[in-house]
């Protein structure tokens, strides 16, 4: 299975931040907003991954992440000219993904659960034994800012509506999607919304008509956090802060997922260490090496 991380788009909610950088490069807490939807991919056990930037930003994210050989991983690059919809990855990923099953993750989206491993393993194993798609749900007060999914009361989905003004359900479709190999073939059928985007709940309103779509509840155990508004990114931050302070461990530090995977050595933590000498992510890294 392959991973793509859409990181584009214009983040005009978050101006005047995002006027020089992109949204998925600015802080949340100590880490850059993209390390905790990596962190996710990885946690899947994805290690071909293929990042979709702005063109402008494409060299500030390459300066960043390198080729992920120091998170044991690929990383390959892409350019999305214009905000044209999270679908449009799966188009500008087509060679990238030579049809394999793939999982994309929205590079503003952040998650943390006790079971989260357990929950993204099962749907990738689901997915990669039966084909269609895989979505998560999560209860939100707002869920009118989302794609919202309806289901009956054994969890099969009625309808999929993207931001609708009356929302049948508090249930929001959060950013990490899993697809088999027809994806591509499928967001290829899809006409541009209203909004000029080849929208994801379009996509998975194909898989639905075609009785391939699963939706997996993230329960209240979770935390699912986007960073849409000045709030949410502040709220973000917080959340990891205390936590992080309470625990005395990192949330999304691709180090040491790939350490506890055995994707990276000792000798290859050790150099990443070495190179945060006097800060407390270094501190970090140093104490994985004494575990
Ligand atoms: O966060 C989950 C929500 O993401 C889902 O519930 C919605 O169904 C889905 O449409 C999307 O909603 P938003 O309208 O909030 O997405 P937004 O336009 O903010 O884009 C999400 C991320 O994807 C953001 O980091 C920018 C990036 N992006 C977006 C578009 C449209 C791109 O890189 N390229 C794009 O063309």
């Amino acid at each position: 299975m392959k991973g793509i991380l859409l990181a584009g788009g214009s983040g005009t909610r978050l101006y005047p931040l995002t006027l020089g950088v992109s949204k998925q490069l600015m802080p949340v807490y100590d880490k850059p907003m993209i390390y905790y939807p990596l962190s996710v991919l990885m946690l899947a056990g994805i290690r071909d991954i293929l990042i979709i930037t702005t063109p402008e930003q494409q060299q500030n994210f390459k300066n960043l992440l390198h080729d992920g050989s120091q998170f044991g991983i690929k990383l390959s690059y892409m350019v999305q000219e214009k905000p044209e919809g999270i679908a449009q990855a799966f188009i500008l990923g087509d060679s990238f993904l030579q049809n394999e099953p793939v999982a994309l993750v929205l590079g503003d989206n952040l998650f943390f659960g006790n079971d989260l491993i357990n929950l993204i393993s099962q749907a990738r194993k689901r997915l990669e034994l039966t084909g269609g798609g895989e979505i998560f749900s999560y209860r939100v007060r707002a869920p009118e800012r989302y794609g919202v999914v309806e289901q009956d009361e054994d969890g099969t989905v009625i309808s999929i509506e993207e931001k609708p003004k009356k929302p049948k359900s508090s249930n929001a479709v959060v950013g990490l999607y899993f697809y088999d190999s027809t994806v591509v073939q499928y967001t290829k059928q899809l006409k541009p919304s209203q909004r000029g985007e080849l929208e994801i709940t379009d996509l998975n309103q194909l898989y639905l008509e075609n009785g391939m779509l699963r939706v997996s509840n993230m329960g209240r155990g979770y935390a699912w956090l986007d960073t849409g508004t000045h709030q949410d990114l502040h709220d973000a931050g917080s959340f990891v802060r205390s936590i992080q302070e309470r625990q005395g461990l990192q949330i999304a530090c691709p180090e040491e997922i790939a350490f506890e995977a055995g994707w990276i050595d000792q000798q290859l933590l050790l150099k990443q260490a070495e190179s945060f000498k006097g800060n407390l992510y270094g501190e970090y890294l140093f104490g994985l090496l004494s575990k």
